[in-house]
């Protein structure tokens, strides 16, 4: 057997290798807390699941859905566009459902990128972008992401040569891992930059709707001009808690659409129209789940910060997401921190290292776990202490 060039290029997803080293603990009777997977432990709200039962007893949604998806739920995510951003879309061309984000975000880049390619990849970043990029034969450009630029790319450090050679521009914000967002001035600079050098945006945007006080993320498709230049990705995997739903959209320039849709009705086919139906009653009916979820996660973002700055780790509030960016103690390597909490506490926090190059020296943690489990999380990472440092909590 003769696996391909491309697989020698494709390490194991992130997860799938720090999932694993925290199913050994707990296969050996270890408890684990981990504050690794962003995947909300808050229920899917009831008349989502109600409408989802209720459109599965159907026969006609036993069949094989369009890739298009029903046009009933491009008519809501349009309306959910104007709604919440003011943001017009012609629910035909300019919208595409998604089986989850993760999916198109993979695989735009075959509509993009050609053997060689160059895409402009922020680093450190959720990792499809680059992937996508690389099963597509092209190369990632890593745009660092600094604190010290409030993690947003310095378009004009990238090397004349790079943008020539560049089709793509990624951009997420509000952004995992760093928690940083971004406002509409940077999105009117993106959508410029990209005219200038003929760049293809694809701005990545599952975390809008996870905000705190009295924040509002702005969308890309507000910039003037996006829609020229590119696209957007969403999700309702964080904004209504279905990461196993599977269902996400695409939206945004319709040419950047039509590519996709051709490209997916090829290898998929499409998403089951009982979750469709419910997709539309999540984006049409009530939505008040949301600000309550965000009240739960501002106030477990609360305790977080305070235990990590009371015990000397660096964080700051994030406005937005769901992610804390915390930098590691000196003298530590992410992860060399993440392993140690995990042997030491039974705390599990991603390495940053793990999301690129510029993600060394931090470690994320996701606001996604109980209460109950996040107060024993962070008493156990309070007590973490080895002969190199030594926590000592202020109060
Ligand atoms: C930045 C970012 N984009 C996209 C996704 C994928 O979301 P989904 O495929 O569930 O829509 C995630 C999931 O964690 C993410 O963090």
């Amino acid at each position: 057997m003769r696996m391909s060039k491309r697989m020698e290029n494709l390490p194991p997803y992130l997860f799938v290798e720090i999932n694993k080293k925290i199913a050994e603990k707990r296969a050996k009777g270890e408890e684990v807390i981990s504050f690794a997977i962003g995947d909300p432990d808050i229920a899917t709200p009831a008349n989502i699941i109600d409408r989802l039962c209720q459109a599965a007893q159907d026969p006609a949604n036993h069949r094989y859905p369009e890739t298009a998806g029903l046009p009933e739920l491009r008519q809501a995510i349009a309306q959910w566009y104007q709604r919440r951003f003011g943001v017009s879309l012609d629910a035909d061309s300019e919208v595409l459902p998604l089986i989850g984000s993760k999916e198109g975000i993979g695989h735009i880049a075959l509509c993009f990128i050609d053997a060689g390619d160059i895409a402009l990849v922020p680093d450190p970043a959720y990792p499809v972008y680059s992937m996508g990029t690389i099963l597509a034969g092209g190369k990632p450009y890593y745009m660092p992401l600094l604190q010290k630029n409030k993690f947003l790319p310095d378009l004009d450090a990238i090397p004349e040569d790079i943008v020539k050679g560049a089709k793509l521009l990624w951009l997420n914000y509000p952004n995992n891992p760093t928690g940083a967002v971004a406002e509409l001035d940077f999105f009117n600079r993106v959508v410029q930059f990209a005219r200038q050098h003929d760049l293809a945006v694809c701005h990545d945007a599952p975390y809008s709707e996870i905000c705190f006080d009295d924040y509002q993320p702005v969308s890309f498709m507000q910039a003037d001009g996006a829609k020229e230049v590119g696209m957007e990705f969403h999700s309702l995997s964080k904004s209504y808690n279905m990461t196993g739903w599977r269902i996400g959209m695409a939206v945004g320039n319709a040419g950047m659409i039509e590519a996709l849709k051709r490209v997916k009705s090829n290898l998929d086919s499409g998403i089951p129209q009982a979750i469709q139906y419910a997709a539309i009653e999540a984006l049409s009916g009530p939505q008040d789940s949301i600000e309550k979820h965000n009240a739960t996660y501002q106030r477990r973002r609360d305790l977080v910060i305070d235990l990590l700055n009371d015990i000397g780790l660096e964080a700051r509030p994030p406005k937005a997401g769901l992610y804390i960016w915390a930098k590691v103690p000196q003298g530590y390597t992410s992860l060399e921190f993440a392993n140690d909490l995990l042997d030491k506490v039974g705390v599990a926090v991603i390495p940053g290292i793990g999301y690129g190059s510029n993600g060394e020296g931090y470690v994320r943690l996701s606001l996604t776990i109980p209460d109950a489990g996040l107060v024993k999380g962070l008493s156990r990472l309070a007590g973490w202490q080895d002969s190199k440092h030594r926590f000592k909590a202020k109060k």
